[in-house]
């Protein structure tokens, strides 16, 4: 056994896919798709429970995981994303595609643009960030060159020519901030200079735990609106929802294609980022 496998497993039939819905949740009703044998799982981690719902994509068994909760109650900077990410490893999950809402600091990038994230600035405090802090367990420090996974990067390209859905692919960097609150304009033009494209409050830490628990993990991001001082007018959530809401049925053809699409036997680096190390202990 190697120890630095992250342990434990569930009594549900293994489900090799994954989708994180953010702000907007978007499979459901609104997305005009049909789910059939949806089925509610509840898995105990050892970071806490998390419900999930098992739902059938084109055929395969697919895990859905709304990350803000079941009813979008959970903060960005509340969300248990080590009990996430640990609750998908447990069932087996080898990859996730995630959606997200982000604001735009690059007007090449506009509300209602569906972007593949390439990489990531951290201005997150306080989130528990790593599944290898325990007292006496062997730090690791995983590569984040690709933080999102080229192999999914590269399936939902794939699915986006298949189905004609317009998809900016060309690289976009990520600022996650803490939230909830939104930015303020000074703060965005830090982050514009530091040379982010968008900003949302959740890809940090999840991307990372799931980098750690060996997953394949590639977020398409909503533009749901410029962000602030950038936008002639205030946010609300309200407009961010919309957004989402309007995309949601997109998000779930692109989506339901790449997993169509992708070879679940094809191994892929990210599935050795934690165990193909060599140890750094004596
Ligand atoms: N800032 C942070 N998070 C967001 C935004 C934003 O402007 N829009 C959607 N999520």
């Amino acid at each position: 056994m190697n120890s630095r496998r992250l342990e434990g497993s569930v009594s549900v039939n293994k489900v090799d896919f994954a989708i994180i819905g953010g702000t907007g949740a978007f499979i459901g009703a609104r997305t005009g798709e049909k789910l059939n044998n949806r089925e509610k799982v509840e898995i105990s981690t050892k970071y806490g429970k998390v419900i999930l719902e098992i739902i059938e994509v084109g055929g395969t068994r697919v895990a859905l995981l709304k990350r803000h909760g079941l009813n979008h109650s959970i903060p960005p900077h509340r969300i248990n994303y080590r009990a996430n990410i640990m609750a998908l490893k447990m069932l087996g999950v080898k990859r996730i595609l995630a959606t997200a809402a982000v604001g735009s600091l690059n007007r090449e990038f506009k509300p209602g643009d569906l972007v593949l994230l390439s990489d990531f600035i951290d201005f997150t405090w306080g989130r528990d960030i790593t599944f290898f802090d325990e007292p006496g367990q062997e730090v690791i420090h995983v590569d984040m060159t690709n933080p999102y996974c080229l192999f999914l990067r590269s399936k939902l390209i794939d699915a986006a020519q298949d189905t004609g859905i317009s998809l900016v692919s060309k690289g976009a960097t990520y600022v996650c901030t803490q939230g909830p609150r939104f930015e303020t304009p000074a703060e965005i033009l830090i982050y514009k200079h530091l040379g982010a494209d968008l900003v949302g409050m959740t890809s940090v830490p999840e991307v990372v735990l799931a980098r750690e628990a060996e997953i394949c993990y590639a977020t398409a991001a909503i533009v749901t609106n410029y962000a602030a001082g950038i936008s002639d007018n205030p946010l609300t959530h309200q407009e961010v929802l919309e957004r989402m809401t309007m995309s949601s049925a997109k998000i779930y053809t692109l989506f339901s294609k790449a997993i169509k699409i992708t070879d679940n036997n094809k191994l892929c680096s990210c599935q050795t980022a934690v165990s193909g190390q060599e140890s750094l202990g004596g």
